[in-house]
Protein backbone atom coordinates (compact mmCIF):
# COMPACT_ATOMS: atom_id res chain seq x y z
CA UNK A 1 0.00 0.00 0.00
CA UNK A 2 1.63 3.31 -0.75
CA UNK A 3 0.39 6.42 1.59
CA UNK A 4 1.27 9.61 -0.15
CA UNK A 5 3.66 10.91 2.87
CA UNK A 6 2.43 13.97 4.44
CA UNK A 7 4.73 16.48 6.44
CA UNK A 8 3.23 18.78 8.48
CA UNK A 9 4.64 22.03 10.45
CA UNK A 10 2.79 22.80 13.78
CA UNK A 11 4.06 26.32 14.68
CA UNK A 12 2.34 26.14 17.95
CA UNK A 13 2.32 30.21 19.79
CA UNK A 14 5.07 30.59 17.65
CA UNK A 15 5.46 33.32 14.51
CA UNK A 16 3.94 36.59 14.23
CA UNK A 17 2.44 37.84 11.13
CA UNK A 18 5.79 39.09 9.56
CA UNK A 19 7.99 36.10 11.12
CA UNK A 20 5.00 33.67 8.99
CA UNK A 21 5.64 35.73 5.58
CA UNK A 22 9.13 35.84 5.79
CA UNK A 23 9.07 32.01 6.70
CA UNK A 24 6.97 31.08 3.53
CA UNK A 25 9.05 33.75 1.28
CA UNK A 26 12.01 31.33 2.69
CA UNK A 27 10.25 27.75 2.27
CA UNK A 28 9.02 27.70 -0.93
CA UNK A 29 11.86 28.39 -3.40
CA UNK A 30 13.55 25.65 -1.07
CA UNK A 31 11.04 23.06 -2.08
CA UNK A 32 9.82 23.22 -5.52
CA UNK A 33 11.13 19.96 -5.99
CA UNK A 34 9.02 18.11 -3.27
CA UNK A 35 5.94 17.23 -5.47
CA UNK A 36 5.91 13.67 -4.21
CA UNK A 37 5.06 14.64 -0.36
CA UNK A 38 1.91 16.18 0.75
CA UNK A 39 3.54 19.84 2.83
CA UNK A 40 0.99 21.44 5.86
CA UNK A 41 1.34 24.07 7.33
CA UNK A 42 -0.45 24.97 10.89
CA UNK A 43 0.30 28.42 11.79
CA UNK A 44 -1.44 30.38 14.74
CA UNK A 45 -4.46 31.82 13.98
CA UNK A 46 -3.69 35.25 13.38
CA UNK A 47 -1.59 34.43 10.65
CA UNK A 48 -3.91 31.72 8.99
CA UNK A 49 -5.07 34.37 6.35
CA UNK A 50 -1.34 35.79 5.74
CA UNK A 51 0.25 32.38 5.41
CA UNK A 52 -2.96 31.17 3.25
CA UNK A 53 -2.59 34.07 1.24
CA UNK A 54 1.39 33.27 0.73
CA UNK A 55 0.53 29.68 -0.11
CA UNK A 56 -2.16 30.27 -2.90
CA UNK A 57 0.12 29.37 -5.75
CA UNK A 58 2.21 26.71 -4.11
CA UNK A 59 0.97 23.07 -3.34
CA UNK A 60 1.83 23.88 0.18
CA UNK A 61 -1.56 23.41 2.20
CA UNK A 62 -2.83 25.50 5.03
CA UNK A 63 -4.18 23.96 8.43
CA UNK A 64 -5.44 25.31 12.11
CA UNK A 65 -4.34 24.12 15.62
CA UNK A 66 -7.65 23.84 16.65
CA UNK A 67 -11.36 23.89 16.07
CA UNK A 68 -14.77 24.42 18.08
CA UNK A 69 -16.90 21.26 16.96
CA UNK A 70 -20.36 23.59 17.09
CA UNK A 71 -21.11 25.44 13.98
CA UNK A 72 -22.08 28.66 15.34
CA UNK A 73 -23.33 30.24 18.47
CA UNK A 74 -22.22 31.92 21.81
CA UNK A 75 -18.80 30.61 21.96
CA UNK A 76 -16.60 33.27 23.44
CA UNK A 77 -13.24 32.91 21.42
CA UNK A 78 -13.75 29.84 19.25
CA UNK A 79 -13.52 29.47 16.08
CA UNK A 80 -15.85 26.96 14.19
CA UNK A 81 -15.07 24.31 11.31
CA UNK A 82 -16.65 26.60 8.67
CA UNK A 83 -14.42 30.03 9.79
CA UNK A 84 -11.27 27.67 8.92
CA UNK A 85 -12.74 26.66 5.87
CA UNK A 86 -13.76 29.91 4.83
CA UNK A 87 -10.07 30.93 5.47
CA UNK A 88 -8.34 28.14 3.10
CA UNK A 89 -7.75 25.34 5.85
CA UNK A 90 -7.27 22.09 4.29
CA UNK A 91 -5.73 20.33 7.71
CA UNK A 92 -6.79 20.65 11.41
CA UNK A 93 -4.81 19.25 14.37
CA UNK A 94 -7.31 18.14 17.20
CA UNK A 95 -6.17 16.36 19.95
CA UNK A 96 -3.04 17.74 20.48
CA UNK A 97 -1.29 16.63 23.50
CA UNK A 98 -1.12 19.50 24.91
CA UNK A 99 -4.78 21.11 24.33
CA UNK A 100 -5.33 17.32 26.09
CA UNK A 101 -3.07 18.05 29.02
CA UNK A 102 -3.41 21.78 29.34
CA UNK A 103 -7.14 22.70 28.26
CA UNK A 104 -8.72 19.51 29.27
CA UNK A 105 -9.51 17.75 25.65
CA UNK A 106 -10.75 15.08 26.00
CA UNK A 107 -11.04 12.47 23.20
CA UNK A 108 -15.51 12.40 23.51
CA UNK A 109 -14.50 16.51 22.20
CA UNK A 110 -11.95 15.14 19.87
CA UNK A 111 -14.24 13.36 17.81
CA UNK A 112 -16.82 15.97 18.08
CA UNK A 113 -14.25 18.48 16.34
CA UNK A 114 -13.13 15.96 13.89
CA UNK A 115 -16.94 14.97 12.63
CA UNK A 116 -17.35 18.69 12.70
CA UNK A 117 -14.26 19.20 10.25
CA UNK A 118 -14.83 16.17 8.21
CA UNK A 119 -18.36 17.69 7.82
CA UNK A 120 -17.22 20.92 5.95
CA UNK A 121 -14.32 19.15 3.91
CA UNK A 122 -11.29 20.07 6.06
CA UNK A 123 -9.36 16.51 7.24
CA UNK A 124 -8.45 16.28 10.99
CA UNK A 125 -4.99 15.76 11.82
CA UNK A 126 -5.96 13.24 15.31
CA UNK A 127 -3.31 13.14 17.60
CA UNK A 128 -2.94 10.44 19.97
CA UNK A 129 0.13 9.36 22.63
CA UNK A 130 1.09 8.42 25.73
CA UNK A 131 3.14 10.02 28.70
CA UNK A 132 6.45 8.45 29.88
CA UNK A 133 4.95 7.40 32.72
CA UNK A 134 2.27 5.35 30.73
CA UNK A 135 4.91 3.71 29.19
CA UNK A 136 7.15 2.99 32.00
CA UNK A 137 4.03 0.84 33.42
CA UNK A 138 3.29 -0.84 30.41
CA UNK A 139 0.07 0.52 29.43
CA UNK A 140 1.25 2.74 26.14
CA UNK A 141 -1.18 0.30 24.23
CA UNK A 142 -3.79 0.62 26.48
CA UNK A 143 -3.49 4.28 26.84
CA UNK A 144 -3.38 4.55 22.52
CA UNK A 145 -5.82 2.51 21.93
CA UNK A 146 -8.55 4.19 24.37
CA UNK A 147 -7.93 7.71 22.75
CA UNK A 148 -8.19 6.41 19.41
CA UNK A 149 -11.74 4.26 20.32
CA UNK A 150 -12.62 7.99 21.87
CA UNK A 151 -11.62 10.10 19.30
CA UNK A 152 -12.42 8.19 16.41
CA UNK A 153 -15.78 7.38 17.36
CA UNK A 154 -18.03 8.47 15.00
CA UNK A 155 -16.30 8.26 11.99
CA UNK A 156 -17.88 6.63 9.51
CA UNK A 157 -15.77 4.05 6.80
CA UNK A 158 -16.57 6.14 3.99
CA UNK A 159 -14.86 8.64 5.62
CA UNK A 160 -11.81 7.04 7.08
CA UNK A 161 -9.39 8.10 4.62
CA UNK A 162 -9.60 11.75 4.85
CA UNK A 163 -8.61 11.06 8.37
CA UNK A 164 -4.28 11.40 9.51
CA UNK A 165 -3.44 10.02 12.87
CA UNK A 166 -0.78 11.44 14.89
CA UNK A 167 1.33 9.66 17.00
CA UNK A 168 3.13 11.89 19.42
CA UNK A 169 4.73 10.06 22.48
CA UNK A 170 4.39 13.11 25.08
CA UNK A 171 7.69 12.02 26.14
CA UNK A 172 9.40 13.14 22.88
CA UNK A 173 7.77 16.27 22.64
CA UNK A 174 9.83 19.34 22.72
CA UNK A 175 12.62 17.36 24.45
CA UNK A 176 15.30 16.17 21.81
CA UNK A 177 14.11 12.77 23.05
CA UNK A 178 13.17 10.81 19.63
CA UNK A 179 11.92 7.72 19.76
CA UNK A 180 13.94 4.75 18.10
CA UNK A 181 12.30 4.62 14.52
CA UNK A 182 11.47 0.89 15.72
CA UNK A 183 9.93 2.03 18.97
CA UNK A 184 7.81 4.12 16.99
CA UNK A 185 7.33 1.73 14.42
CA UNK A 186 5.92 -0.45 17.58
CA UNK A 187 2.89 1.68 17.89
CA UNK A 188 2.32 3.01 14.86
CA UNK A 189 1.77 -0.92 13.63
CA UNK A 190 -0.25 -1.39 16.73
CA UNK A 191 -2.48 1.82 15.54
CA UNK A 192 -2.37 0.78 11.70
CA UNK A 193 -4.22 -2.98 13.42
CA UNK A 194 -6.97 -0.52 15.89
CA UNK A 195 -7.48 1.30 11.96
CA UNK A 196 -8.12 -1.82 9.92
CA UNK A 197 -10.12 -3.48 12.95
CA UNK A 198 -12.92 -0.33 12.80
CA UNK A 199 -12.64 0.74 8.86
CA UNK A 200 -11.40 -2.84 7.31
CA UNK A 201 -9.33 -2.19 4.07
CA UNK A 202 -9.08 1.54 4.70
CA UNK A 203 -7.54 1.46 7.72
CA UNK A 204 -4.73 0.94 5.11
CA UNK A 205 -4.95 4.03 3.47
CA UNK A 206 -4.95 6.47 6.73
CA UNK A 207 -2.14 8.01 6.86
CA UNK A 208 -0.15 7.92 10.39
CA UNK A 209 2.36 10.50 10.75
CA UNK A 210 5.09 10.25 14.18
CA UNK A 211 5.91 13.68 15.50
CA UNK A 212 8.19 14.33 18.87
CA UNK A 213 11.36 15.86 18.02
CA UNK A 214 12.07 15.26 14.77
CA UNK A 215 14.35 16.91 12.68
CA UNK A 216 16.61 16.97 9.67
CA UNK A 217 18.92 14.19 10.59
CA UNK A 218 16.84 11.73 12.01
CA UNK A 219 13.22 12.32 9.68
CA UNK A 220 14.35 9.53 7.10
CA UNK A 221 15.26 6.79 9.30
CA UNK A 222 12.21 7.31 10.96
CA UNK A 223 9.97 7.21 7.54
CA UNK A 224 11.77 4.18 6.34
CA UNK A 225 9.30 2.26 9.07
CA UNK A 226 6.62 0.64 6.98
CA UNK A 227 3.63 2.21 9.05
CA UNK A 228 5.40 5.55 9.45
CA UNK A 229 3.48 7.88 6.62
CA UNK A 230 4.49 11.31 8.03
CA UNK A 231 5.44 13.38 10.39
CA UNK A 232 4.41 16.37 12.68
CA UNK A 233 7.00 18.93 13.33
CA UNK A 234 7.03 21.57 16.27
CA UNK A 235 10.52 23.26 16.97
CA UNK A 236 12.10 21.84 13.43
CA UNK A 237 9.44 23.40 11.43
CA UNK A 238 10.25 27.04 12.94
CA UNK A 239 13.33 28.03 9.79
CA UNK A 240 12.36 27.27 6.37
CA UNK A 241 15.71 25.72 6.03
CA UNK A 242 15.31 23.16 8.22
CA UNK A 243 11.45 22.15 7.76
CA UNK A 244 12.21 22.23 3.56
CA UNK A 245 14.95 19.54 4.69
CA UNK A 246 12.72 17.76 6.29
CA UNK A 247 10.09 17.42 3.74
CA UNK A 248 12.70 16.31 1.13
CA UNK A 249 13.79 13.87 3.91
CA UNK A 250 14.36 11.20 0.84
CA UNK A 251 16.91 13.14 -0.82
CA UNK A 252 20.35 12.47 0.56
CA UNK A 253 21.37 15.78 -0.26
CA UNK A 254 18.98 17.94 1.92
CA UNK A 255 19.65 15.58 5.34
P1 LIG B 1 8.60 19.00 18.64
O1 LIG B 1 8.90 18.67 17.19
O2 LIG B 1 9.03 20.40 19.02
O3 LIG B 1 9.07 17.94 19.57
O4 LIG B 1 7.00 19.05 18.76
C1 LIG B 1 6.28 17.96 18.31
C2 LIG B 1 4.84 18.31 18.29
O5 LIG B 1 4.22 18.44 19.31
C3 LIG B 1 4.21 18.54 16.98
O6 LIG B 1 2.83 18.62 17.10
Amino acid sequence: MMRRPILAANWKMHMDRAEAGDFIAGFLPRVEQASAVDIVIAPPATALDRVGAALEQSSVQLAAQNVNAEAKGAFTGELSPAMLREIGCRYCIVGHSERRALYGETSEGVAAKAAALLGVGIRPIVCVGETLEERETGRTHDVVGAQLAGSLAGITTDQATELVLAYEPVWAIGTGKTATPELAQEVHSFIREHLCGRFASAGNEIRIQYGGSVKPDNVAAIMAQSDIDGALVGGASLEPESFARIVQFDCPENT
